[in-house]
């Protein structure tokens, strides 16, 4: 049973209904499937996301809750299910009851590492070095974890060398095992860039300058250089003052992408200017000759008036209403040309490519298509072929809402497409929570198969999967 909403608490309408925590970690194995499982692919597909441990007491953020990881492994038929917090120190401190971090409405706090905010991994979730790394969107420390059982391993400092955080949509190149990061921060230095080898060693850092904070949510790749975003929506001056998560989008200012070597150093770095606008997330980027192409979801005005009740922190309530068009940036590294092109009319966000081509030209992209509805939901999966931008659909049964999707290939894959596109889906009025397998080259279609998860998946933030191959050996 969902929890009764019907004191819904306007203040915190991500605490209730399909966003409310679950109590239990549990492992279920041999789930019931509507459909059949295809013995052809191997591997998990993991979601992360917000899952308060405590029932807040003040202000809360979407962003605050403790992140919880939840995975479904597919192999020889079968699926396994598993829920489990990301234990970053500060969600251990809280556990202890010695935690001293606040949230993101208020006014932050430095330590020694000079995280700000309560630090909780919730956001994103990587595969490199044979396990995963959880991050978190306002940049803090990854934390490592067992791609299997879901257990917390260490938070990862790559042997102590990292100076200082790293932010959610740091990259894999699946092709030559790098993870490449960004940082950016409150305090100097405001953005950072680096390289992990496939070995998780330390292997590039550089500053990159910048004329304030800034407040950058993704990054892109190509084979030689990485792209990183100078974006208008900055912090208030007021808030910076008093070390408050208030933020505006100045109209002055410019969108900039920073192509920049990928070993080079920050001064080496190469803005393309376009007209001011607010990205989430990267679909992909890649080289062409002499041009650097950039697939992101182009976030437009939502319509909506601000939550006054939220005084400055409307804008970051707002936020949440996302509302975003698939674009198009081509930047010519020879003549210094660019050129922005809006590629489709439908709202969706929250992409998805094959990551074994990340960083290299893909022509298939998964976006969760979005309803104007009052909180974020997703409620279907579209695939785009960008070759001419056009897309079919995928929407899920009436009151079933979805995670981000991910592309699962077969074990011959053969094309980029060829394969499977997973997510959860969690009805919002029962409840009720399953993993779809969609057949990436017919998606409209019916499912594949429908595994039924025996609790409720809250919806949550970013999704992936990994093959069972990429798994590091047991010890
Ligand atoms: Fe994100």
């Amino acid at each position: 049973m969902l929890p009764d909403t019907d004191g819904l608490n306007q203040l915190n309408p991500y605490l209730l209904g399909p966003y409310a925590h679950v109590e239990n970690e549990i492992t279920a194995v041999d789930l019931e499937v509507t459909g059949e499982i295809p013995r052809d692919f191997a591997g998990a597909y993991y979601r992360n996301g917000p899952n308060p441990l405590h029932e807040p007491t003040g202000m809360h953020h979407w962003f605050d809750g403790d992140g919880m990881l939840h995975a479904i492994h597919f192999e020889d038929g079968k699926a396994e299910y598993r829920n489990r917090y990301i234990q970053t120190a500060d969600f251990l401190a809280e556990k202890n009851g010695t935690l001293n971090k606040p949230g993101i409405f208020d006014p932050a706090v430095e330590d020694e590492r000079r995280t700000v905010y309560k630090d909780t991994a919730n956001t994103d979730i990587v595969m490199h070095d044979g396990e995963l790394l959880a991050l978190w969107y306002i940049s803090g420390q990854p934390v490592r974890l067992d791609p299997r059982t879901l257990e917390t391993i260490r938070t990862e400092t790559f042997d102590g060398k990292l100076p200082n955080n790293v932010s959610a949509h740091s990259k894999v190149d699946q092709s030559t095992g790098e993870f490449l990061f960004f940082d950016y921060a409150l305090y100097e230095p405001w953005y950072s860039f680096g390289i992990v080898d496939k070995d998780n060693r330390l292997a590039h850092f550089t500053q990159i300058e910048m004329p304030g904070p800034r407040l950058p949510h993704d990054m892109a790749i190509t084979e030689n250089y990485a792209i990183l975003m100078d974006l208008p929506v900055v912090f208030t001056e007021q808030g910076l003052r008093n070390k408050l998560w208030t933020i505006h989008q100045d109209p002055g200012l410019p969108t900039r992408f920073g192509v920049l070597p990928r070993h080079g150093e920050g001064a080496d770095i190469r803005w393309f200017e376009f007209p001011g606008c607010y990205i989430y997330h990267v679909v992909n980027a890649w080289e062409e000759g002499d041009n650097v192409v950039l697939y992101c979801c182009k976030m437009i005005d939502n319509g909506r008036d601000l939550p006054r009740h939220y005084g400055p922190y409307a804008p970051m309530v707002n936020v949440l209403a996302l509302r975003a068009v698939l674009t198009k940036w081509t930047m010519n590294l020879r003549t210094g040309e660019s050129r922005e092109e809006q590629v489709d009319d439908s709202i969706s966000e929250f992409p998805a490519v094959n990551l074994g081509l990340v960083g290299r030209k893909t022509r298939y992209a998964y976006h969760a298509s979005i309803p104007d509805t009052e909180t974020q939901v997703f409620d279907g999966i579209l695939k785009y072929d960008l070759t001419d931008g056009s897309h079919v659909m995928h929407r899920f049964e009436e009151h079933f809402y979805g995670s981000e999707p991910a592309f699962a290939p077969r074990l011959d894959a053969a094309d980029e497409d060829d394969g499977y596109v997973i997510t959860f889906v969690s009805n919002a009025r029962t409840g009720e929570s399953r993993a779809l397998i969609l057949d990436a080259r017919n998606l409209a279609d019916e499912p594949v198969a429908q595994v039924h998860i025996p609790q409720r998946i809250p919806l949550g933030f970013h999704g992936t999967w990994a093959n069972m191959s990429e798994f590091r050996p047991a010890a």
